[in-house]
């Protein structure tokens, strides 16, 4: 088997023992089993900084588009419009959702290092009063970016309209008052910051937004409402859960607190996110992203003029020395990305950046 760490932003590389808890085939329907997904969701709203009843946490089987694509078809009824603000490929997948379910929609797009603009959002929202909902992405995974969710929740929130936040890479990563901000839908999952397996999604809901879902989703199987009605009553999934990774996410939750919580484990990935940026500028890898915007999860860097090497060759030197790192997936630039979250700490950092420098000497190209 091979083995390397993941620098990737989620997947990613996780402890042996929340592995472990995947070796026990769990059974689904009784008190133990309900219990513990019950447990998750009340675990999901206090890292939310919410409390039952004007918040509420739902479960949703697939990956993390399953869950963006629940909130959108679920939410934003016949009736209504949505305004998604767009800076990468997150924001425009928000978009095909829209599209693929005939949702009415408007996407404003901004530059992929620019993040989107609080004054530009409140103009539009007051030019088109047919929009009910805004929805944005919170780390933009594509570039690395932090967007100003509390800038734009402010405006859409005055504006009385529905803002809903995907914060797949971020949630957990970086600390989100998520009552404070009055955001309706937050959307993250399993295989992100807390460091959990792939296998489900995860919305923290404010109660009565979702009420207002009841009976508008396209969807049977991402019927947001539905899941939320049948989980609330006793713990129990609508349709099979995927109990393995329910476990290794019950354990990671754990694991999350012992380290010493959102804090500490949005320190530690801040401390390698530095540390990367430092040591890889220092071999003249520029960021894409400026200093002001750049998020701590994942980092897109140029290539050194007049290099002589290609990505795949680079990821396989790496990759042979025990770390895969991902392509670049900005649109307007040659790029490559490296995640810092996960079971990652600042001494993968040293190691990684002494890869690299022995990489550019083995091409005769060291800084
Ligand atoms: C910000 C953001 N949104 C949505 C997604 C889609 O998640 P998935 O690939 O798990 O469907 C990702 C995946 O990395 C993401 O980073």
């Amino acid at each position: 088997m091979p083995d390397y760490k993941l620098l990737t932003p989620g997947p990613l590389t996780t402890t042996a023992s929340v592995k472990q808890e995947m070796l026990f085939d769990h059974c689904t329907w009784d008190d133990d089993y309900k219990k513990i997904t019950t447990r998750i969701r009340r675990e999901l709203l206090k890292l939310a900084h919410v409390e039952e009843p004007e918040y509420t946490s739902v479960l949703m089987q697939g990956s993390g588009t399953f869950g963006v694509e629940s909130v959108l078809t679920s939410s934003v009824g016949t009736e209504d419009c949505l305004l998604i603000l767009a800076n990468g490929a997150y924001g425009k997948r928000m978009a095909q959702i829209a599209e693929h379910a005939g949702l009415r929609y408007y996407m404003e797009e901004f530059h992929y290092d620019q993040i989107p603009d609080a004054g530009r959002v409140a103009r539009l929202l007051e030019e088109h009063p047919e929009i009910t909902h805004t929805a944005m992405v919170h780390s933009e995974t594509t570039s690395g970016i932090l967007n100003d969710i509390a800038s734009v929740a402010k405006v859409v929130k005055e504006a009385g309209r529905t803002m809903i936040v995907d914060a797949m890479s971020s949630f957990a990563g970086v600390d989100i008052p998520v009552g404070d901000l009055k955001i309706d839908f937050l959307i993250s999952s399993a295989n992100k910051c807390i460091q959990g397996v792939p296998g489900f999604s995860f919305i923290i809901c404010r109660r009565e937004a979702l009420d207002a879902c009841e009976g508008k989703a396209r969807s049977l199987s991402l019927d947001l409402y539905d899941q939320w009605k049948t989980m609330q009553a006793d713990g129990k999934w609508r349709f099979t859960s995927p109990t393995h990774v329910v476990l290794a996410f019950a354990k990671a939750l754990e694991e999350l607190e012992q380290e010493g919580g959102v804090e500490a484990r949005s320190r530690r990935y801040r401390e390698n996110n530095r540390y990367l940026i430092q040591g890889l500028k220092a071999m003249g890898f520029i960021p894409y992203v400026s200093e002001e915007h750049q998020g701590p999860i994942i980092t897109t860097f140029f290539y050194p003029e007049n290099r002589n090497y290609t990505f795949e060759e680079m990821y396989c030197f790496i990759k042979d020395r025990g770390y895969a790192i991902y392509p670049g997936k900005v649109t307007d630039a040659e790029t490559f990305r490296i995640g810092n979250i996960g079971e990652i700490y600042l001494e993968d950092m040293e190691r990684l950046c002494e890869i690299f420098r022995e990489f550019l000497q083995a091409k005769g190209a060291a800084a």
